[in-house]
């Protein structure tokens, strides 16, 4: 066995540690409370969550506009779903069992298929009819230490099909498999035999080439995935985190590296809790690192240090000629969101959580310097940057972003109401507002056939609207955002509010 092997196995036993829960705590949060809130507002909705009876949906949409006929293929998005069983609610936004949405364009239908996801939680708590895993923001009493990522393992963070099946992504351990043609789950999936349950966290991402590449955070190491074009596992590197335990949730892929942001955040599962829900916080004094990776050579790698701040996401990142790294992500001054917005939306009160702004840095590769850069837009918050598909890893010049800039009566809250197109060359800002009766979902890009450039696409995303209480899949003209959709498809139902999802081609 290779040295590398056996690093690899100590690194999976190494995940273990750091994931032992902690016991002794009280209660959940009571269904109750929420619905109360909820009653004052009906944006507040698919905070409701769908129970286990009725988790799975099936319909076809109500299509208004003109959808396009070369439009046709398959739509994800996963997001926490079910947040409530036997009188107990969830503390936390990301708490809540996975569900995957597919939405199937084509020939003049759009149809909608919602399947919560089969992990070993949801069985084990549908057996025990009530929630008894402890999960990132809930603990629940008495519970025993957790026998692996996979134990606690939501799957409710972001899905993509990559070779023939849809993987359900949650950041600290398995990816699951689930069947395009029925959305039914096939299990956990294991790379290789002795990385079984190493994390493969929710942000892979997807060259124009069709390789993934991936991250996971075990222990004080970093694991690095690259998945080839046939879902085949070609390589797998590991390396010491310059930040062990921290938080490492998205990263960026360029033609030579990989860009991972290590904002000061740990995510200690052993302290500190109050009653029964975990608190997270930066930790003071440390920076925003970013760690660049070759991708054939993990340990050839460089950390920049920015200032303080939480990132969740980033835009993109690709080299310039003279040997910079540029990266574009969303940046907020703290992590109240994580420690406060998330928890304020389970109990009804959305509306805490510090704003975030688009950034660019421009590492140096050969001086080890970083310059950071505000970039133009909202300053009501923004989130969820996507690209172009087609320029992942190279110079994207246009960025969407979920965003708010509504503020004052009608719009308490932090979800977001519209949209925003970026041009990073010109710092132009393009804007649609879905109105303050809906809650704007990300949106991804969809080239058309044929097309040439980055506009030369359709924006598609979800929205929730109060007013009809369902959920629509929106469908945009990239190059006329200000336009609003073309197309909608309307679902008889709302869902859940959703993290990530992607669009593959039929
Ligand atoms: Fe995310």
């Amino acid at each position: 066995m290779s040295t590398r092997r056996t690093l690899l196995q100590g690194a999976a036993a190494a995940v273990l540690p750091g994931l032992l829960l902690a016991r002794g705590a009280t209660a959940a949060a009571r269904p109750a409370d929420f619905a109360a809130a909820a009653a004052k507002d009906p944006l507040l909705t698919p905070l409701f969550g769908v129970s286990d009876a009725t988790g799975d949906r099936d319909a076809e949409a109500r299509l208004l506009g003109r959808w396009p006929a070369e439009l046709r293929g398959r739509f994800y998005r996963n997001g926490p779903a079910l947040y409530e069983r036997a009188g107990q609610r969830y503390h936390h936004w990301f708490d809540g069992d996975g569900m995957v949405q597919q939405y199937r364009i084509g020939e003049g239908h759009v149809v909608h298929r919602g399947r919560l996801v089969r992990t070993a939680k949801l069985a084990q708590e549908r057996a025990a009819g009530r929630f008894v895993v402890n999960t990132l923001g809930t603990a629940f009493p008495g519970q025993p230490p957790a026998s692996g990522p996979d134990s606690f393992n939501t799957a409710n963070t972001n899905a993509i099909e990559h070779a023939g099946r849809v993987l359900a992504l949650w950041e600290g351990g398995s990816a699951y498999a689930m069947r395009p043609e029925d959305l039914a789950t096939t299990g956990p999936v294991t790379w290789r035999g002795d990385l079984a349950q190493m994390p493969f966290s929710a942000h892979p991402k997807l060259d124009a080439q069709g390789h993934l590449w991936n991250i996971g955070a075990a222990g004080r190491k970093l694991v690095v995935w690259h998945i080839d074009p046939a879902g085949a596992l070609a390589g797998v590197q590991l390396t010491d985190s310059p930040f062990p335990g921290g938080m490492v949730h998205d990263m960026a892929v360029t033609a030579r590296h990989l860009v991972v942001p290590l904002p000061p955040l740990k995510l200690d599962f052993l302290s500190p809790i109050e009653g029964s829900r975990r608190r997270f916080g930066m930790t003071a004094g440390e920076p925003l690192r970013v760690l660049v990776m070759d991708k054939n050579d993990v340990a050839k790698q460089r950390v920049f240090e920015l200032p303080p701040q939480m990132v969740f996401h980033v835009g993109n990142a690709h080299e310039t000629a003279d040997g910079e790294i540029v990266l574009s992500f969303v940046g907020a001054p703290d992590a109240s969101f994580l420690d406060e917005g998330a928890v304020a939306m389970m109990a009804g009160r959305p509306g805490a959580g510090s704003r975030s702004h688009a950034f660019l840095a421009r590492l140096n590769m050969a001086s080890g310097q970083a310059r950071l850069e505000r970039l133009p837009g909202s300053d009501g918050g923004v989130e969820f940057p996507r690209i172009h598909p087609a320029r992942v890893g190279l110079a994207a010049r246009h960025l969407v972003f979920g965003a708010s800039w509504i503020d004052g009566p009608g719009r308490e809250h932090a979800l977001f109401h519209g949209l925003q197109l970026l041009d990073v060359e010109t710092g132009r800002v393009r804007r649609f507002d879905y109105g303050a009766h809906q809650i704007v979902e990300e949106h991804v890009f969809v080239p058309k056939p044929g097309g040439r450039g980055e506009l030369d696409a359709w924006l598609l995303g979800t929205t929730f609207d109060a007013r009809r209480q369902a959920t629509v899949l929106n469908l945009l003209d990239a190059a006329r955002i200000e336009d609003g959709p073309v197309a909608q498809a309307v679902l008889p139902y709302g869902l859940p509010l959703g993290f990530h999802g992607n669009f593959t081609a039929a």
